[in-house]
């Protein structure tokens, strides 16, 4: 199962590095995010620093968007550690969304990886997709996550 995940993500990742602008045709010009859904799918891994090929996944974890430090979405990962979140952006460019944004993990990671430290959490920066519907939609992945201490953006 995680190698089917990894496949998908691994698709994903290879779509937005081989058209990252191609593909984005936003209603309001590349990059203007005002008339569009954010559309962003992740996997979590209960390790870090290691390939996703061999990682674990986590399950049922809270997951948050946080802009500026202050939550704008949540959602939980599902059995194999796969979110989707869909919400309006709170910034009108995408610059300024990815520059200030993480995708979280509020739950502890111990839940997860018994060997990782009870005070740290993951978070992972915002990576640009792809916009289709002709604009209506922007696909964005969270798949690289790192460990930190405190809050992130
Ligand atoms: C972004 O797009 C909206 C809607 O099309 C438009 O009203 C706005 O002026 C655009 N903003 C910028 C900075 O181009
Ligand atoms: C978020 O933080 C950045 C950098 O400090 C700042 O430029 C921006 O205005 C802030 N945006 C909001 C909505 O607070
Ligand atoms: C959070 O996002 C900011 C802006 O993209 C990035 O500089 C920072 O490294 C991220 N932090 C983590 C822990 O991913
Ligand atoms: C755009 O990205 C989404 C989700 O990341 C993906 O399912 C879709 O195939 C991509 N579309 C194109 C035209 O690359
Ligand atoms: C992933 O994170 C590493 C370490 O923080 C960083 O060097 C790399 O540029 C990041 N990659 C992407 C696509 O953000």
């Amino acid at each position: 199962m995680a190698v089917k995940v990894y496949v998908l993500l691994a698709m994903l990742m290879f779509a937005g590095i081989v058209s990252p602008i191609a593909h984005a045709q936003l209603i309001g010009g590349i990059g203007n995010l005002s008339n569009t859904v954010l559309s962003i799918l992740g996997l979590v891994p209960c390790n870090v620093g290691i390939p996703f090929s061999t990682s674990n996944f986590f399950p049922n974890a809270v997951v948050q968007l946080r802009c500026n430090v202050t939550v704008v979405a949540s959602t939980t990962t599902n059995s194999i550690g796969l979110f989707s979140i869909q919400t309006a952006s709170p910034f009108g460019q995408l610059g300024d969304l990815i520059g200030n944004c993480n995708i979280t993990v509020a739950t502890p990671l111990v839940t997860c990886n018994p060997s990782l430290p009870t005070t740290a959490n993951l978070a992972s920066v915002l990576t640009f997709v792809n916009s289709t519907i002709g604009g209506l939609i922007t696909n964005l992945v969270a798949v690289n996550f790192t460990i930190f201490e405190g809050i992130t953006n």
